[in-house]
């Protein structure tokens, strides 16, 4: 996924750097267009400087930086071995993310944990899975930002924003379940929620990232599955589940 990622950043940046220098750069090029519509280049150069287009195509070069730094990532991540592996409740895990998320709220103004009543309906022996435990936490996070940012957005008649949060083993799997009651996804967004790049939200507010590197991480790095329901307008459920390894079908770990 790390290449398909790369492909359009490429272009992206490379496009950044020919439009500054066709519009920006003193070329006798860019002089002989200009001329040949009756323009002065620095005309040119203070109508943009004027509408800030430089500082837009220098915003653009930087988001590409960034999530170029995010691939790179990603792509020392599945190069590392597997010594970060542990043994993990990811219940506990999803709690530690939700005091994180507690506390971090203020970075970030679009959303506010402390708002948000948070149910929890965890099976009390859940057995742990061997997984790479901060990942798995930068997974919960991202769910748990989108759906404070969903709720958040929502004008709630009775009641108020809520989490419902389980934890199950069911049949060599164990399943996290993080739901929102925000505003739901429909159809055509649902089919493209995994997507790179793939955002509803406004510039600045959104990079269409959360997602896909939380699918890179449940699908590819731990072979486990991450699926999406939703019911528009009401409600939306992400569940993520990852395989029991052999070792640890044996001893079940007692919680609490
Ligand atoms: N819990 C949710 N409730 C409603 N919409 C969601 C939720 N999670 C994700 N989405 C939708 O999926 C899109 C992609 O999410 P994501 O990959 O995290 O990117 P971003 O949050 O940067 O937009 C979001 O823009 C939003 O439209
Ligand atoms: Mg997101």
């Amino acid at each position: 996924m790390a290449h398909e990622i790369n492909n359009p950043l490429g272009i992206i940046a490379q496009g950044a750097q020919n439009i500054t220098r066709r519009i920006l750069g003193d070329l006798p090029a860019n002089h002989k267009a200009a001329e040949n519509r009756n323009l002065r280049l620095e005309d040119v150069h203070e109508y943009m400087n004027d509408r800030n287009i430089p500082k837009i195509i220098n915003g653009i070069t930087s988001a590409v930086d960034r999530a170029g730094r995010i691939v790179r990532n990603m792509l020392s991540f599945s190069r590392k071995n597997q010594d970060n592996f542990r043994e993990h409740v990811l219940s506990d895990l999803l709690d530690r993310t939700v005091d994180l998320a507690n506390n971090e709220y203020d970075l970030s103004t679009k959303y506010d944990f402390k708002k948000i009543e948070i149910i929890r309906e965890y099976d009390s022996d859940i057995p742990m899975v061997c997984c790479e435990g901060s990942e798995i936490q930068q997974v919960f996070l991202n769910l748990l930002k989108n759906s404070a940012q969903s709720m958040n957005a929502k004008v709630y008649g009775s009641g108020g924003p809520k989490f419902v949060l389980r934890a199950y083993e069911r049949e060599g799997w164990v399943n996290i379940e993080i739901e929102d009651n925000g505003q739901g996804v429909d159809q055509t967004v649902r089919k493209r929620i995994f997507e790179p790049f793939y955002t509803t939200k406004k510039v600045g507010e959104g990079t269409g990232l959360g997602l896909a590197i939380s699918y890179f991480i449940i699908a590819d790095l731990h072979k486990g599955n991450m699926e999406v329901y939703s019911s528009p307008g009401n409600w939306t459920k992400f569940v993520i589940s990852l395989p029991l390894t052999q070792s640890e079908e044996s001893g079940v770990i007692p919680k609490g």
